[in-house]
């Protein structure tokens, strides 16, 4: 009997890579999912089964969680690591862009978790592995919405994981940091689109824009999809499996630095990096 993994986002990046990670085991069987299944034709290939999965349709979603519990019962390990990056100032960026992020970021992740419970406590045993970021445990500036999202993540993770241990249920988050995909290209674009040319933003949002593209392009401050889908794994097969799991050196760095500076003396580290606003 092998643990059914159902994984959100695989078209690419942290959750391509999870898939193809994942699917080397002879004790898990995937079900690698996506919007468009085109996307992820080459991870039959890997050995993963191929699910049609937008967490911002309900049908779809219950549709695909049916296939599943039909064939083993319930979800064994849930990943929920579809998500994006809209970027912009507070002030700046649209609502409406920032309402279909957080359908995705947070309710889409929600909604699949709730879906996948009644089966999972019905067998006494479950995993949800949530990818947040280490954006969950501090913000910079230009990414307020992006980091609302990845910190009710964090908020949601510790009272699933409360909730659902009575039953055999175990949650663990995921927080990386720089991780070379298209994320990075992605936040970009909206950053572009929410800023205004000439606005009082302007200088901020040229420095977001810098400081990201050269964090991505360096080895030191960013990794590869690859070292997510590790930790990602020992997260599905730890006896005791960690609560969080931050993702790259740099990210530790930057999480405890955080914590140990606080918010003011945060603030000042900050405005050695980026510009502040005219
Ligand atoms: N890369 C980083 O630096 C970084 C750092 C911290 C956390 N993370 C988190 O890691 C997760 C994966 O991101 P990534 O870096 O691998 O970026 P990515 O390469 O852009 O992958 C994002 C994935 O999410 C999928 N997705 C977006 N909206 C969806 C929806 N409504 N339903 C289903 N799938 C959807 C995308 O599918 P489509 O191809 O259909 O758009 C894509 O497969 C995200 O939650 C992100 O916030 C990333």
């Amino acid at each position: 009997m092998t643990t059914p993994v159902l994984i959100t986002g695989t078209s690419s990046g942290i959750g391509r890579a999870t898939a193809v990670r994942l699917a080397r085991r002879d004790d898990f069987t995937v079900y690698a999912t996506a919007r468009r299944l085109d996307t992820i034709a080459d991870l039959e290939e890997a050995g993963a089964r191929l699910l049609a999965l937008d967490v911002n349709d309900e049908r779809c979603m219950a549709e695909a969680v049916d296939t599943i519990q039909s064939q083993h019962g319930s979800v064994g390990v849930l990943v929920n690591n579809a998500g994006f990056g809209q970027y912009g100032t507070v002030e700046e960026t649209d609502l409406d862009g920032v309402r279909r992020q957080f359908e995705t970021n947070v309710f889409g992740m929600a909604r699949l978790t709730q879906l996948v419970l009644p089966a999972m406590r019905a067998a006494g045993r479950g995993r949800v592995i949530n990818v947040g970021s280490m954006g969950g445990r501090l913000v910079f500036p230009g990414g307020g919405y992006y980091h609302a999202s990845k910190y009710a993540v964090e908020a949601l993770s510790d009272a699933l994981r409360f909730e659902t241990a009575p039953f055999g249920i175990k949650v663990s988050l995921i927080e990386p940091g720089l991780i070379r995909t298209a994320f990075g290209d992605t936040a970009a674009c909206t950053l572009s689109d929410a800023a205004h040319p000439a606005g009082p933003y302007d200088r901020l949002n040229t420095a977001v824009d810098q400081q990201m593209a050269a964090s991505y392009r360096s080895k030191l401050l960013s990794a590869p999809a690859e070292s997510v889908a590790a930790a990602i794994e020992r997260a599905a097969t730890a006896t005791r499996p960690r609560t969080r799991y931050v993702v790259t050196p740099a990210a530790k760095t930057l999480v405890h630095t955080r914590r140990l500076l606080g918010a003011k003396l945060f603030d000042a580290y900050l405005r050695m990096q980026f510009r502040a606003p005219r």
